[in-house]
């Protein structure tokens, strides 16, 4: 035992091989080897029936592409949610969802449990919507090939706000004394960073950066964000509090 808490994130997917290599990079497969985090792998199309175990069909009224049968899906939820003590918060990857961002990150991470839904070809029976009522929630105003990529990027953002898997130096900056806390939270970018060589094809490192002047340095980073924010997004710095 570790002393934390830890959390489950469920995949629904007809491609489960396809987390399998994200699954197995450090951060994440040291989170799962020290139990802070789970992350099973179910393949939808274990809950189809017939031959073929079909998972899609012909949208009624016509239209290219297939659409995911009500079915199995909604029966692959209703057995996922009971393979563990306590039920999940169902996420369903659509790009017709809420807008990930910060604050969704935040909100997601507070469930001790997660249900992350992926679809492919057209889209979802509307009847799975209907019948589940899942948070649905897009990751940007552009169209996938599939929710496989949006679910990894959900574990990804979640994983860091869960106690124990940042190591102490990242997870430092995430606590209220720290200059970058906005940054972390997205309501400003980040700073600019250097490193090691302090010059580089012509290319020299602020000054302010090298003098050991913490006060210094930290307005210029301050300065220094909120310069790159109103040049770049200004439409964070015009957002309002949540
Ligand atoms: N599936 C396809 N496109 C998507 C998007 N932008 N966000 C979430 N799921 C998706």
């Amino acid at each position: 035992m570790n002393g934390y808490n830890i959390m489950r994130l469920d995949v629904l997917t007809l491609f489960p091989e396809i987390f399998t290599g994200y699954l197995s990079q450090s951060l994440l497969k040291l989170a799962i080897g020290r139990s802070l985090v789970e992350v099973p792998l179910h393949n939808i199309r274990d809950w189809a029936i017939g031959k073929h175990r079909t998972v899609d069909d012909r949208p009624f009224g016509g239209g290219p592409g297939m659409v995911l049968k009500p079915e199995p899906v909604v029966e692959a939820v209703e057995a996922v949610q009971q393979m563990a003590t306590s039920p999940g918060h169902l996420v369903m990857l659509t790009p017709q969802g809420r807008r990930l961002d910060q604050t969704v990150v935040e909100q997601l991470a507070s469930h001790k449990r997660l249900l992350l839904l992926c679809g492919r070809y057209e889209g979802f029976d509307q009847r799975i919507s209907d019948l589940l009522e899942p948070d649905e929630i897009s990751i940007g105003d552009y169209i996938l090939n599939g929710g496989e990529v949006a679910a990894m990027a959900i574990i990804d953002a979640v994983i860091r706000l869960v106690p124990g898997v940042l190591g102490d130096q990242e997870s430092n900056q995430q606590d209220s004394f720290s200059p970058n806390l906005f940054a972390h939270q997205q309501r400003v970018l980040e700073h600019a960073q250097y490193t090691r060589p302090r010059e580089y094809r012509g290319q020299a490192v602020p000054e302010v950066l090298l003098n050991g002047d913490h006060g210094q340095v930290a307005r210029w980073r301050e300065q220094n964000s909120l310069e790159r924010t109103r040049d770049r997004r200004a439409d964070l710095l015009n957002r309002k509090k949540q």
